[in-house]
């Protein structure tokens, strides 16, 4: 960066105003500055009064000073002066105001001011100072104070700037020379209003000969005509802004600009090659892509999208082609299923052309191309294949096994023509209804068939080749089972009707109707009759409305409940097939009674009704009821005194042995449920038959007056003792309450057997093993002569 030094400039200023009363001085501003009223020199005090203008004796206005100032020494500004100075040292300048002490200075004496800095006028273009002139003894102000200003002068010490680059910009590939990219703007600092250095011009540095620059407004333009994308697509220009109106000595400031081309389609669809081959198996299925081909194209995005058509050849029905969208390539497409052995191969004319078009470069050719593709059908072993696909067949329920339904045909679509084998798909008929002969195809029942049970048989039946197994056709065969008369008519529901006592004769009490599983070609037609007359003897008659109902009526009146209950009319219902087939079904009639509009009041209980035998009349039924309540009376009370006569089985998980350790707490006898486990002693009992104890006679007691209870305790002790289904142990059966020093002492078996001294060994105890061991113990100690 140089910086331009200009010569110091001094300037005092010094102008006449409107008087000239001996003194030189002037100003160019006379609005602004104070008067003194009154000028006393040497006495009293300044008194100022403001008044109207008047003379002044000097006055200045502004200063110049350089910027950017690089001298050692002060700089030189300019000088004050008042015309009272009279040289003789008798006035001061003072200064004040904006960087009076700092920038500025003031000689006191001569009134000189010097600057002590650099000024930078891009930093601050102007200082607004004061001055003012007193007298160096008193110190009063000669002159009234008075504001200056110092410029600060411009030199070109900044260099043009492009703020918002580096650019970028885009222009269309192929745009005619001086199309505008773009307008590039740099600032200078420096004083637009003082000289040239804020003048700037532009110019370009590089980017020739493509681009150019207007060297005033900035403004980018294409300079070559014919830029194409597909060669070059961006540009890097360096735009040069330089101030002192581009002369030597100017600054100067560079910014770039990327200039990218954009697309415009000026390129046509190419197709590398001129023909294409594919080969296609002919089990392609439908709507597969066969063949892939791309046309290929310069440009970029839509100016590169394509759409394929076939323009002629022999595969139009046969294919069709679109565009894959991503990848711009032309899809041919199979539309319908090929055949080798009809035609082995496909030529197609296939055009490419651009989707959307620029007319400006239409001139230079078609924006299309085309191309052959060409398609090779390949041979495919196909299985064996029906016709037709599906076929029906009928056949009578009545057909004896191994009748002939039909027969199905396959063939082997290839050339080598191989032979067919025949089988039905076993899931297809899971009962083995059918046989296929596996050469001719002939089909036939392997049982008999019954339309009520399946009226349409779906079998599938498969044809291999017998060279390849794999080769496998289906077709379906429906085959639907036709009716025989082979089952009777009959009713729908089981019909229960009622008549009332008072019923007039002719009165309808139900219509029937009925139904047939068989279902012949003009419908069912039912004829119906009464059967078996002495079941109804004269009581009801039956009428055939024939439309396939009939009503039953009363032949005559005064029904009587408790003469005849209930009527079983047999109804005899035929179906018209041939041949004939009929079937009786019974009517149930209940005789009820009636109140005056005909409501049922009270019949027979059906239930029992349909239990008792024809004829059987109200008063058997009464008699049979009463029998059965009889019956059920003498059940109830055997259960009961069987119970009683079991009062010892009482809980069974009871264990024996703890029961009989307590042998003082005599238990309640029969009563006490709680004590013993009798189940288990029973069983016991019958086991061990053999050990069973008999009781002897009881020890005659010591008191009289006990007599008669003494004898009902032995009544009871020998009835305890010769009872068989008792237990061969004591059972502590307590016939009274008796305490330890009771006369009639213990009842227990244990102690009439203990006092008889019997002869009796109880060794055989300890020989039953552990559940009886404490029994055991027990008795040990009395065969050892010890106390209960
Ligand atoms: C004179 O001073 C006044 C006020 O300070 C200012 O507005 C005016 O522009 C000045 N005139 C000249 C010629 O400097
Ligand atoms: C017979 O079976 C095949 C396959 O099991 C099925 O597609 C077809 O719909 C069936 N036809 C009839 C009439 O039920
Ligand atoms: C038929 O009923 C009548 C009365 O309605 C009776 O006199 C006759 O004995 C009955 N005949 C038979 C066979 O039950």
């Amino acid at each position: 960066m140089s910086f331009l030094r200009l010569p110091s400039m001094l300037t005092v200023i010094i102008l006449s105003l409107w008087e000239t009363s001996g003194c030189g001085a002037m100003t160019l501003n006379s609005t602004a500055l104070l008067q003194v009223s009154a000028r006393t020199r040497g006495g009293g005090a300044g008194v100022y009064s403001t008044q109207s203008r008047r003379r002044r004796s000097w006055v200045w206005n502004q200063f110049f000073v350089l910027e950017e100032y690089t001298g050692d020494e002060p700089l030189y500004i300019g000088k004050l002066h008042s015309d009272l100075d009279k040289g003789d040292g008798q006035v001061r300048y003072v200064l004040s105001g904006e960087g009076a002490m700092s920038i500025f200075s003031i000689d006191e004496d001569t009134g000189d001011i010097h600057t002590t800095k650099s000024l930078d006028r891009e930093q601050q273009a102007y200082y607004t100072l004061r001055a003012q002139a007193r007298d160096r003894n008193t110190n009063l102000p000669l002159e009234p104070e008075s504001q200056f200003i110092i410029k600060v002068q411009d030199i070109n010490d900044n260099e043009p700037k492009f703020l918002d680059g580096p650019y970028v910009a885009r222009v269309a590939e192929r745009s005619p020379v001086g199309t505008s990219v773009l307008t590039v703007v740099a600032t200078d600092a420096d004083d637009p209003t003082y000289g040239n250095s804020a003048h700037l011009v532009y110019s370009i540095l590089q980017g020739q000969p493509y681009f150019s620059v207007e060297p005033k407004s900035g403004v980018v333009r294409t300079a070559l005509p014919d830029m194409d994308r597909e060669l070059r697509d961006h540009y890097l220009l360096v735009i040069q802004a330089k101030d002192m109106i581009g002369q030597m000595g100017g600054l100067s400031g560079t910014t770039t600009v990327t200039v990218m081309l954009t697309d415009v389609n000026d390129n046509p669809p190419r197709f590398p090659r001129k023909s294409y081959q594919f080969s296609v198996p002919e089990s392609t299925l439908v709507s597969a892509v066969v063949a892939k081909i791309k046309a290929l194209d310069a440009d970029a995005g839509p100016n590169a999208e394509m759409d394929y058509r076939i323009l002629d050849g022999d595969g139009l029905g046969t294919f069709r082609m679109l565009t894959d969208p991503h990848t711009q390539e032309g899809l041919v497409i199979l539309i319908k299923t090929l055949d080798f052995e009809t035609k082995t191969s496909y030529a197609l004319r296939v055009e490419a052309s651009n989707r959307y078009m620029d007319t400006r470069f239409l001139s230079a050719g078609p924006f299309s191309d085309v191309a052959t593709v060409r398609l090779q059908v390949e041979d495919v072993n196909e299985p064996p294949c029906f016709s037709p696909r599906i076929s029906q067949m009928a056949v009578s329920e009545a057909a004896p096994v191994g009748t002939e339904v039909g027969s199905v045909s396959a063939h082997d679509p290839d050339a080598s023509n191989c032979p067919i084998r025949y089988a039905i798909d076993r899931k297809s008929d899971v009962e083995n209804y059918f046989e296929i002969d596996r050469q001719s195809g002939v089909i036939w029942t392997s049982r008999r068939l019954d339309r009520e049970l399946s009226a349409l048989h779906n079998i599938t039946v498969l044809a291999t080749e017998s060279l390849d197994h794999s080769q496998v056709g289906k077709a379906v065969v429906l085959v639907s089972v036709t009716d025989v008369n082979d089952n009777a008519p009959s009713f729908p529901v089981e019909y229960q009707t009622s008549v009332c006592e008072d019923a007039q004769p002719g009165q309808i009490i139900v219509t029937l109707s009925a139904v047939d599983l068989d279902e012949p070609k003009n419908g069912h037609h039912f004829l119906f009759s009464l059967a078996a007359k002495a079941a109804w003897n004269q009581s009801f008659v039956l009428r055939d409305n024939n439309d396939n109902t009939a009503s039953v009526l009363t032949w005559r009146a005064g029904f009587l409940q408790r003469e005849r209950p209930l009527y079983f009319l047999p109804v005899v219902i035929s179906d018209c097939g041939t041949p004939p087939l009929s079937s009786t079904n019974t009517l149930t009639v209940t005789v009820c009674e009636c109140d005056l509009h005909g409501n049922r009041r009270s019949c027979v209980q059906e239930m029992s009704a349909l239990l008792l035998p024809e004829g059987l009349s109200l008063a058997a039924v009464v008699l049979l009821t009463g029998l059965l309540t009889l019956l059920g009376v003498a059940m109830v009370t055997g259960a009961i005194r069987r119970r009683r006569k079991e009062p010892l089985i009482i809980d069974d998980e009871r264990d024996v042995r703890e029961n009989i350790v307590c042998y003082d707490d005599e238990g309640g006898g029969e009563e006490d449920t709680e004590a013993f486990d009798m189940f288990t002693l029973r069983h016991l009992n019958e086991t061990k038959r053999s050990y069973h104890v008999t009781a002897p006679e009881p020890p005659p007691f010591r008191e009289d007056k006990h007599q008669l209870f003494q004898e009902f305790i032995e009544d009871r002790l020998r009835e305890a003792n010769l009872d068989m289904t008792a237990p061969p142990f004591d059972s502590v059966q307590t016939y009274a309450l008796e305490g330890s020093g009771s006369a009639a002492v213990s009842l227990s078996s244990f102690s009439s057997l203990t006092s008889l001294e019997s002869e009796q060994s109880y060794h055989f105890l300890s020989e039953w093993g552990p559940k009886f061991r404490k029994l055991a113990e027990l008795y040990k100690d009395r065969e050892g002569g010890g106390a209960s």
